[in-house]
């Protein structure tokens, strides 16, 4: 390759990587890029939207299951003797956090 191609694949694969990346900001962003509807978390008025809550993710996320794909973590996120509400950690409408971070110190890996 010379390097001018060099320059035009690596400006492509950003361009690309950029517009996948746009408007999936956050969770929720990249819930409705695949194809999950606003109202699926917050009600069908979203005049008056729900609060969404553990039980909204839930439906999709059974709580077993999660606990099972982070068993290797220790402690497990997902099965916290406290303060393991979903949405603590994985905020839909802003950057998610390691709520657990406000007290304990554990080495989670980063919450999506
Ligand atoms: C109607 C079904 C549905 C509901 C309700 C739902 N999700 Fe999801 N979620 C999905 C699907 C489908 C994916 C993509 C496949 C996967 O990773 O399981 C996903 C992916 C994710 C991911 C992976 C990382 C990412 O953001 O791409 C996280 C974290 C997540 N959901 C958290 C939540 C939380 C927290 C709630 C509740 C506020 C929630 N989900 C409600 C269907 C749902
Ligand atoms: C303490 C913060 C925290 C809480 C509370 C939490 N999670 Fe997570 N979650 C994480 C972290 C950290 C990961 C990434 C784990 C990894 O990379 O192995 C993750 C990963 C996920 C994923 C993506 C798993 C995949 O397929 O790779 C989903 C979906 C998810 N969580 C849903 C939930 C749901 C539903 C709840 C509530 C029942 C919940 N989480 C509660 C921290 C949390
Ligand atoms: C995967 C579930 C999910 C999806 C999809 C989702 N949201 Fe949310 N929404 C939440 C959660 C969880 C909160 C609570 C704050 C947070 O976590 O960021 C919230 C908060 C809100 C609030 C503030 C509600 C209040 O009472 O303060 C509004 C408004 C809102 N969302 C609108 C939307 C719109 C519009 C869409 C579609 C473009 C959408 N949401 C898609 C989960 C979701
Ligand atoms: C507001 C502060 C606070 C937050 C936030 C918090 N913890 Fe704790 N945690 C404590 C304190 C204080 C103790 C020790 C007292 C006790 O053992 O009950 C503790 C004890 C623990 C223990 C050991 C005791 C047991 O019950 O097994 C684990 C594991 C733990 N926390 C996990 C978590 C996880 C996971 C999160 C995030 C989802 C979290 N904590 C969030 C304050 C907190």
């Amino acid at each position: 390759m010379t390097i001018k191609t060099m320059t035009a694949v690596a400006l492509v694969s950003l361009m690309v990587a950029l517009s996948a990346s746009a408007g999936q900001k956050f969770g929720a962003d990249r819930h409705v890029a695949r194809g999950i509807a606003c109202t699926m978390c917050h009600g069908p008025d979203m005049k008056n939207p729900n609060y969404p809550d553990e039980n909204t993710c839930t439906q999709c996320h059974p709580k077993d299951a999660m606990a099972a794909k982070t068993a290797k973590l220790t402690p497990n996120p997902h099965k916290a003797p406290h303060n393991g509400d979903c949405t603590l950690c994985h905020m839909q409408h802003e950057p998610t956090v390691n709520y657990c971070a406000q007290c304990h110190k554990f080495d989670f890996p980063k919450v999506p």
